[in-house]
């Protein structure tokens, strides 16, 4: 049996006890939700969004007996995957006499749904014309039937959520159902884009206009990362040594660079021994290479102006307008000007409070510094 098991997770949301540094946020959000306000959780991709929500949904149903139900609506595309994810999330999610219940509730529905093997998405298979509506109507109103058949608080929450914004009209379909469920469930809607959020909650048109209260995750802090790093360096026999700092100032706060990193470090070092700082560069030299095709795909999704916006925040540290780095890279104020919104609605940069601009992946932004070398 393996028992040397590398610690550091990147590759998917991390255990509810694994999750640092962020007490405080899950308690804010459970705040909210105790109090039946709905909340709108932003962050960038990777900051940890799906890893904190079920650490909240683990302690709201623990500490407030909370009915927990995690809906995935990453690339959701029409309103029959919204129905499918929303049956899966409450499949998932409910264990004991209270699915008993639920299925007792979904049954008499009438329109197919299950906690079963054979619920919506089955029939959606074999009967492709279905209407899906009438099932996601009873699954949207499952929260108002907790409620009456036991007094159950339902706390729903929403990852990938700027994904509906593709679906014409389920916002509204939304809405119409969760403004009854202020006594009954709380929502939180997260998403990783800002401009798709932005769009969603804060356009006056939309109907989630101002229906959420927003909430931001931000990075973390080094000191947090550094007592994470070097306890589970001690727990699996070895030390993180003097490769700590180089790794805290390549991941700049980064939640899941920060992993990336620490992951790739320990494999470098042997049982019983400390890491060096020609292990850290190994391990630095590893992460760059695995994520050279990441980098390759994301650069090829942006177009000129924007590649060069990048190139330019990053040969003026922050400040993209530098006369001589414009010139050199043949770019425009004004291309520049229409670039940074768009990246900044993607989350590719972030504006800082002290002014300027930061990418927001802080290995994409030594990749970018790479390039400006190379050109
Ligand atoms: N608070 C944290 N403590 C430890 N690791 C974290 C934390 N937040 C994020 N991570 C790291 O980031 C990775 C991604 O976390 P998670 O999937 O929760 O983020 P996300 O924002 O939901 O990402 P995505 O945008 O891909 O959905 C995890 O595998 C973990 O390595
Ligand atoms: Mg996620």
């Amino acid at each position: 049996m393996i028992t040397d098991v590398n610690p550091f997770v990147y590759s998917h949301p991390v255990a509810p006890e694994d999750v640092i540094d962020r007490d405080e946020e899950v308690r804010q959000l459970l705040r909210h939700v105790v109090g039946g306000h709905f909340v709108r959780l932003y962050a960038p991709r990777k900051y940890g969004k799906t890893s904190l929500l079920r650490r909240a949904l683990r302690d709201g149903e623990r500490d407030e007996g909370l009915v927990p139900v995690l809906v995935d609506l990453y690339r959701v595309s029409s309103v029959a995957d919204v129905t499918v994810r929303l049956e899966r999330a409450y499949a998932k999610e409910l264990k004991g006499e209270l699915r008993k219940r639920v299925e007792a509730l979904l049954q008499r529905t009438g329109v197919g749904l299950s906690l079963g093997a054979l619920g919506i998405s089955a029939r959606l298979q074999l009967e492709p014309r279905r209407d899906p509506l009438p099932a996601l109507h009873a699954l949207l109103e499952l929260p108002l039937r907790l409620d009456a058949s036991g007094g159950y608080r339902a706390f729903v929450v929403f990852d990938e959520f700027q994904d509906i914004g593709r679906i014409e009209g389920l916002d509204g379909l939304l809405r119409s159902h969760i403004q009854h469920h202020g006594e009954v469930a709380s929502y939180v809607f997260a998403g990783s884009e800002p401009g798709l959020m932005r769009l969603l909650f804060e356009t006056k048109e939309r109907p989630l206009y101002g229906a959420a209260v927003p909430m931001r995750l931000g990075r973390l802090a080094d000191a947090d990362i550094a007592g994470y790093v070097a306890e589970r360096f001690d727990l699996s026999g070895r030390s993180a040594g003097e490769a700590v700092n180089p790794l805290l100032r390549a991941a700049r706060g980064h939640p899941q660079r920060a992993m990336l990193l620490a992951h790739r470090l320990w494999e470098e070092v042997a049982p019983g021994t400390e890491a060096t700082i020609e292990a850290w560069e190994a391990a630095h030299a590893a992460a760059m290479r695995e994520l050279e095709p990441e980098f390759d795909a994301q650069w090829r999704g942006l177009d000129l102006s924007e590649q060069k916006t990048l190139r330019s925040l990053s040969l003026g540290d922050g400040s993209p307008y530098r006369s001589a780095v414009l010139r050199r890279l043949e770019l425009t104020k004004d291309a520049v000007r229409r670039a940074l919104p768009r990246l900044a609605a993607t989350a590719e940069i972030e504006e800082l409070d002290a002014g300027g601009y930061a990418i927001v992946d802080p290995l994409l932004a030594e990749w970018i510094g790479r390039l400006n070398d190379r050109a």
